[in-house]
C-alpha cells in the first residue's frame, strides 16, 4: 500500500495537524510575499467531475500564488473520460504529471478509490453527498480568525444536513474540540445521517434539533447556512417540497446576538436574502477568501511533510459483503474491491460509509 499524504477525510490527519494547517494559513495571509515562490516547479492537477467555483478556483489561485503551475479539467467531457476511460486510468496518468491532485466527483468514495492507484498525494474536494474536508479547513480557519476559538461555540447548522457534504465534514471536526454545541435546523427529511448522529453522541458533543431559525437564532454564536442540494434529490417534486423552507432575512436576524457570525460554504440559492449581505455579521464572502489561504497552507504541508498516512483500506474483501449504496463508486467503477470495516457487528463501506 502506498503511503502518500492523501486527504480524503479530515480524520486522516490529527487535530494537531489541522491546527498546524490553520496556523500556517493565518501566517501566509499576513505575509503572502514570503510564500510566493514556495511551490516553484510543482504542478497541481484539479480534476472536477462536478461544478465548482470556490473550491476549484481557490485551489488554483492558491497554487499560482505559491508559484506553482496547474493542469486539469472542470468538464470531464473534454478529457478522455468522454471516450470511456475509467477512473483508475485517468488517475494513473494525471498523477504521473503532477505533484498533487485535487479531485471532486459526484459519486461517494470516488476520491478514495482514486487515491488507491494515484502516484501523488490526492485531495478530496467533495465526493457526492459524502465529505468535503477542505471546506472544513476553510470553516475552521474562519472560526479561528473571527471567533478566536474552536471551543465553547454554539453552532447552528441549517438546511440540507442529509446531503450536504460540507456539513458532514464540519460536524465531525467540531466534535473533536471541547465544549461545542451543535443546533440542527432542518426538516425531518433532510436531517443528519444516522451514522454521524451516532458519532456525535459518542463524542459527547451536545446536539439539539430545532425546527425554525427564529427559535434557534438567539442562542447561536455561529449560524452555518447551507443550500438544499437539488442535484442529490431523486425527483423534482421531492426537491420542491424542501426548497425555501429555511430563509434567513434581516427580520429574523433581529433576535440574534451582535457577535453572531453567519457562514455559508456557498453557492447560495434563496436561503439567505441579499439584504443580509450588508450586515457586518454576514461573513460568507470573507470565508471564501480564507479558503484560499487554508488551501495554500494545505498544499505546502502536503508537499513538504511525510505525515505517515494510515492505509486507505483496512478490511479487504469482507466475506462477500457488497455495498448497497447506488451512489457509491464501488458500484459504478469496474475493478474496485468491496471493502468493509466492522464495528460492533455493523459493517461500514470503506468508500462511502454506508452501513449494512
Ligand atoms: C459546497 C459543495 O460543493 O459541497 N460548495 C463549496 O465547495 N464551497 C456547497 C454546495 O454546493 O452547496
Amino acid at each position: 500500500m502506498k503511503k502518500y499524504n492523501h486527504l480524503i477525510d479530515l480524520g486522516d490527519y490529527s487535530v494537531e495537524q489541522w491546527n498546524e494547517i490553520i496556523q500556517l494559513a493565518s501566517t501566509i495571509m499576513k505575509n503572502p510575499h514570503i510564500y510566493e515562490g514556495a511551490c516553484t516547479g510543482k504542478i497541481m492537477a484539479t480534476l472536477f467531475y462536478e461544478p465548482s467555483t470556490r473550491t476549484q478556483m481557490s485551489f488554483q489561485a492558491a497554487m499560482l500564488r505559491l508559484g506553482g503551475g496547474i493542469i486539469g479539467f472542470d468538464n470531464p467531457e473534454t478529457s478522455s473520460i468522454a471516450k470511456g476511460e475509467n477512473l483508475k486510468d485517468t488517475t494513473k496518468t494525471v498523477s504521473a504529471y503532477s505533484d498533487i491532485m485535487v479531485m471532486r466527483h459526484y459519486l461517494e468514495g470516488t476520491v478514495k478509490a482514486a487515491a488507491l492507484t494515484a502516484d501523488c498525494p490526492v485531495v478530496n474536494a467533495g465526493d457526492g453527498g459524502h465529505l468535503h474536508p477542505t471546506q472544513t479547513l476553510t470553516d475552521l480557519m474562519t472560526l479561528t480568525e473571527e471567533k478566536k476559538r474552536l471551543t465553547d461555540l454554539n453552532i447552528g447548522i441549517c438546511g440540507d444536513l442529509k446531503n450536504g457534504r460540507t456539513v458532514h465534514s464540519l460536524v465531525r471536526a467540531i466534535s473533536k474540540y471541547d465544549n461545542n454545541k451543535l443546533t440542527f435546523i432542518s426538516t425531518p427529511e433532510l436531517g443528519l445521517p444516522d451514522y454521524l448522529k451516532k458519532e456525535l453522541t459518542e463524542s459527547g458533543t451536545i446536539c439539539k434539533d430545532v425546527p425554525s431559525l427564529e427559535e434557534a437564532l438567539p442562542e447561536l454564536d455561529v449560524l452555518y447556512m447551507t443550500r438544499i442540494q437539488k442535484e442529490r434529490f431523486i425527483s423534482d417534486e421531492a426537491y420542491e417540497q424542501q426548497k425555501d423552507v429555511f430563509m434567513l432575512n434581516m427580520a429574523k436576524l433581529k433576535s440574534a446576538k451582535d457577535d453572531l457570525i453567519i457562514l455559508h460554504p456557498l453557492p447560495r440559492v434563496d436561503e439567505i436574502a441579499n439584504e443580509v449581505d450588508d450586515d457586518p455579521r454576514a461573513l460568507y464572502f470573507k470565508q471564501a477568501n480564507y479558503g484560499m489561504y487554508a488551501r495554500m497552507a494545505l498544499i505546502l504541508i502536503m508537499l513538504d511533510y511525510d505525515m505517515k498516512m494510515k492505509p486507505l483500506l483496512n478490511g479487504g474483501n469482507s466475506k462477500g459483503l457488497e455495498c448497497k449504496n447506488p451512489r457509491c463508486i464501488v458500484n459504478n467503477e469496474h475493478g474496485l474491491v468491496h471493502s468493509f470495516v466492522e464495528t460492533n457487528g455493523v459493517h461500514v463501506c470503506e468508500y462511502c460509509e454506508e452501513r449494512i
